[in-house]
């Protein structure tokens, strides 16, 4: 490990892995009985659950707020899409969270169709591809339309920020900027941020007062099902380091399976701390409804709208340098 250094002020503090509940020990958030409404902007994968991979933001909901949660209206230009993710939910037992949802093709349409002062949202969930979000340009501007039609309400949205070309950064930076000012609470879905072993060893930098000297971090998609060539097509996605090693460069550490190995100087011995069934995604949705419901002190968001625009600029930093280094040769 390296050498005791002065903390850098940048580091979040970590929060004890004991506090981040599994979500079948997990006490549906009460909330006096109040509906808890919202709006899911994307009927895809990651709002809804495929056989891809573990994603599913509308489970994870449906799990912390029980009958509570009330999805008033799914936004999706694939409307064929939403209507048989919804019709799947309406033959389940969480139809309670499903009957009344409206379908609309853009946000646009929400707002023609919809008197917005009699809604009363809770939470706004942004599923959609990063290519329509993340910047001030029309047409990609989700975040401040939404900032503007629904001030105050708080929003999750999922990695990676934006994609575009790298002069436009500077833009998600702005959208950050705006959600600040509007003083919008506001989670980015790095969950791997929220793995137990991650806050473990945050826990173990921050007691020991360590700075991180460097970060060794390999990465294979190890999901047996997943269909998604565009995550790695540069002339869609804008390529693996930002659309996928952007979970990874959200971490100080990356280690991201749910068995820590810590071996610490003058001792000889590896000690090794297993988190079973640790489920991340279901922790990044219950800090943020804790949040949203309970203040600021009840838990701890831990990526932030403007943390999420340095990763994406890391992680464009990262494609250019290697893509120069690949140049010279
Ligand atoms: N955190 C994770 O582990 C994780 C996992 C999967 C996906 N994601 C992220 O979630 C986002 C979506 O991924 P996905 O797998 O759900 O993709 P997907 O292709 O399965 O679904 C995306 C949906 O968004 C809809 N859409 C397109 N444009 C839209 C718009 N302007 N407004 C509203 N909806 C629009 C599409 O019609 C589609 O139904 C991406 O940013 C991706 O990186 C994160």
């Amino acid at each position: 490990m390296a050498p005791s250094r002065p903390r850098p002020l940048s580091r979040r503090g970590s929060i004890d892995p004991d506090y981040l509940v599994p979500m079948d020990k997990t006490v549906a958030a009460t909330g006096a009985g109040d509906n808890f409404n919202v709006i899911f902007i994307g009927a895809g994968n990651i709002m809804f659950g495929s056989d891809e991979g573990p994603w599913n933001h509308s489970f994870r909901l449906e799990h912390k707020l029980g009958p509570r949660l009330k999805v008033v209206a799914l936004i999706d230009p694939a409307v064929e899409r939403a209507r048989a993710v919804l019709q799947k939910k309406r033959a389940s037992f969480v139809v309670s969270a499903y009957q009344d949802t409206r379908i609309f093709k853009s946000l646009d349409e929400y707002v023609k169709n919809v008197d917005v002062d009699e809604e009363d949202i809770q939470a706004i969930v942004i599923g959609c591809p990063p290519m329509f979000r993340g910047s001030t340009k029309p047409g990609r501007n989700l975040e401040l339309q939404i900032i503007e039609t629904f001030p105050g309400t708080p929003l999750f949205v999922e990695k990676p920020v934006a994609t575009g070309p790298q002069e436009e950064v500077a833009e998600a930076f702005r959208v950050a900027k705006a959600i600040d000012e509007a003083g919008t609470i506001c989670s980015v879905g790095y969950m791997l941020r929220y793995l137990k072993a991650v806050q473990m060893m945050k826990q173990i930098l921050d007691e020991n007062n360590l700075t991180v000297m460097s970060t060794v971090a390999r990465y294979a998609a190890a999901y047996s099902a997943i269909a998604k060539p565009d995550w790695w097509d540069k002339s869609k996605s804008y390529g693996p380091v930002i659309e996928q090693a952007t979970h990874f460069c959200a971490l100080v550490n990356p280690y991201v399976s749910p068995v820590l190995y810590v071996r610490s100087p003058g001792d000889d011995y590896e000690h090794v701390h297993r988190f079973e069934n640790d489920d991340p995604f279901f922790s990044e949705v219950s800090n943020l409804i804790d949040v949203i419901e309970d203040g600021p002190e009840s838990a701890e968001i831990l990526s932030s709208y403007e943390d999420a625009c340095k990763t994406y600029a890391f992680t464009w930093a990262i494609r250019e340098a290697s893509e120069k280094s690949k140049s010279k040769k």
